[in-house]
């Protein structure tokens, strides 16, 4: 019995697993104040974790069915993501561990994204490639064999798939976070109506989103407040085809040049219709898990756990975040 917690970004979330990755409760206790900044602050997160987070995981041990005592261990994230709101489920964490003695388990948020794929529902077994495009990253990860050691295939130059959303959300007036508010207006809109960017120019399997949202900046400039109001559901409906587009585009090069047919995705906006049925159309063999493990979830880290070591008492005490997903940089 596995108790996970995470708390990289802005949702306190907590979940219990059995040792074999069965989800026994997964319960998410989102910040909703942040809609009010139109984006996470950092320091408000944190602050939030300290108020949600236990009661978030009494609520997951009893949406499980199971006492403290019954406990096994206990998994973390580490990092990469917001150091303070890190250092609230990694404290905890601690805390539990010691206090029922008990080891602990570090896990890498995008290992986590990528072990959601596991709760899918379907049979899935490395080699896999693996879409990853959330608030924080995108990228392209070959999964040769279980366990946390993947190469990256590609990644983004500039802006995560998750922010390019986000900051257009912002730019069209819809508020935070973006990425289903841009869904739900591209719904009445035409997908051609404007020719957005799709970085032509960056070559092999990298993304790039920064061009994507300058140019609707200049096109809801260009439109004048009004005209862009009016069109709101058209330019949503482009930008968001463009991020599809660009999404597919790279999937379907990374498929071509590591022979490796099968494409799992995992980050918030795997919960997008719109990128799940273009990847699908692109004739792309896609396992993608039930949208609560898409968006940021203590299920998926429960489930990277199984594949980890536990620590060892002291470097479980000195467990330490980090923010960066660049290993190197640590
Ligand atoms: O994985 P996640 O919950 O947190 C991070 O690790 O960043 O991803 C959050 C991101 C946000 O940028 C949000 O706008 C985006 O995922 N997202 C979506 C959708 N739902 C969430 N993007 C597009 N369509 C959605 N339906
Ligand atoms: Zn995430």
């Amino acid at each position: 019995m596995i108790l996970a917690i995470e708390t990289s970004c802005d949702d306190s979330c907590a979940a219990v697993l059995t040792g074999t990755g069965e989800v026994l409760s997964s319960v998410v206790g989102s910040q909703v104040i942040h809609d009010l900044y139109g984006g996470v602050v950092p320091e408000i997160a944190a602050r939030h974790h300290l108020e949600l987070l236990l009661p978030v995981v009494e609520r997951a041990l009893s949406d499980a069915n199971v006492e403290l005592e019954d406990l096994e261990r206990v998994a973390v994230t580490q990092g990469p993501g917001l150091v303070g709101a890190l250092l609230v489920g990694i404290a905890t964490a601690k805390g539990l561990a010691v206090g029922l003695d008990i080891p602990l388990r570090a896990v890498d948020h995008l290992h986590g994204h990528v072990a959601a794929s596991y709760l899918a529902g379907v049979e899935l077994e490395p080699p896999f490639l693996c879409l990853v495009a959330s608030g924080g990253h995108t990228l392209i990860a070959n999964i040769q064999e279980p366990g946390s050691d993947w190469s990256i295939v590609g990644t983004t130059i500039d802006d995560a798939a998750g922010e390019a959303f986000d900051k257009g959300a912002r730019i069209l007036g819809l508020g935070y976070p973006g990425g289903p508010l841009v869904e739900k207006e591209a719904e009445a809109g035409d997908p051609a109506a404007f020719d957005f960017p799709r970085a032509a120019g960056v070559p092999g399997v990298d993304f790039s989103f920064a061009g994507l949202k300058t140019s609707l900046l200049y096109a809801v400039r260009d439109l004048g407040e009004a005209e862009a109001e009016a069109r709101r559901a058209d330019l949503a409906a482009s930008y968001q085809a463009a991020i599809v587009d660009q999404l597919v585009e790279r999937v379907s090069r990374a498929v071509e040049t590591t022979g490796v047919s099968v494409v799992a995705f995992g980050g918030g906006v795997a919960a997008n219709s719109a990128a799940r049925m273009g990847l699908t159309e692109a004739g792309i063999n896609l396992v993608v898990p039930p949208t609560k493990y898409c968006t940021d979830n203590a299920a998926m880290i429960g489930r990277a756990a199984i594949e980890l070591p536990d620590l060892p008492r002291e470097a479980a005490l000195a467990l330490d975040a980090y923010s960066t997903a660049d290993r190197s940089a640590r």
